[in-house]
């Protein structure tokens, strides 16, 4: 099998029953990213625990308005932050978030920073004002019919 194949087929497979989608009641922290030229967006909720004397992430949740490679690096970061300190899961770039699906094609590269940009943006204390006033938009529905993009480009499904 060619990488290209391999890749479609690794995608295919998160995206089957992507892991951790939805509104996750109780979050500590949201944060929620677009990129401007693809037209995409993505939240994800994040909620704490207290293990062994550290503030972990207990679980993390995503909605997105984006292409399947966008749903598949959120499903299964989500999964590998859980469990990981805010400090921890910040040091992950969007090639560590997305390792699970393998190397990403140089074209969905920016895919897997939409969910490393939400990450940031859920975590990161310079955006926690942000974070804040996004949970005036409960929904990314919401929040994506407040800001009206100029351009929404979803990939169909193969
Ligand atoms: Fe825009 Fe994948 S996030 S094409």
């Amino acid at each position: 099998m060619n990488a290209p194949e391999d890749f479609s087929r690794r995608i295919e497979e998160a995206i089957r029953s992507p892991k951790n989608l939805g509104e996750l009641e109780g979050a500590d922290a949201v944060g929620t990213v677009g990129n401007a030229d693809c037209g995409d967006m993505l939240r994800m909720w994040i909620k704490f625990k207290e293990e062994d004397g550290k503030r972990v992430i207990d679980r993390a949740t995503f909605q997105t308005f984006g292409c399947e490679t966008a749903i598949a690096v959120a499903s299964v970061a989500t999964e590998l932050i859980a469990g990981k300190t805010a400090e921890e899961a910040l040091a992950m770039g969007g090639s560590e978030l997305s390792a699970p699906l393998g190397p990403l094609p140089p074209v969905k590269i920016h895919c897997a920073q939409l969910v490393e940009g939400a990450l940031r943006s859920a975590l990161s204390p310079e955006d926690s004002q942000q974070a804040s006033n996004q949970s005036v938009a409960p929904t990314l529905l919401q929040q994506f019919q407040q800001q009206a993009p100029k351009k929404i480009v979803l990939e169909p499904s193969k």
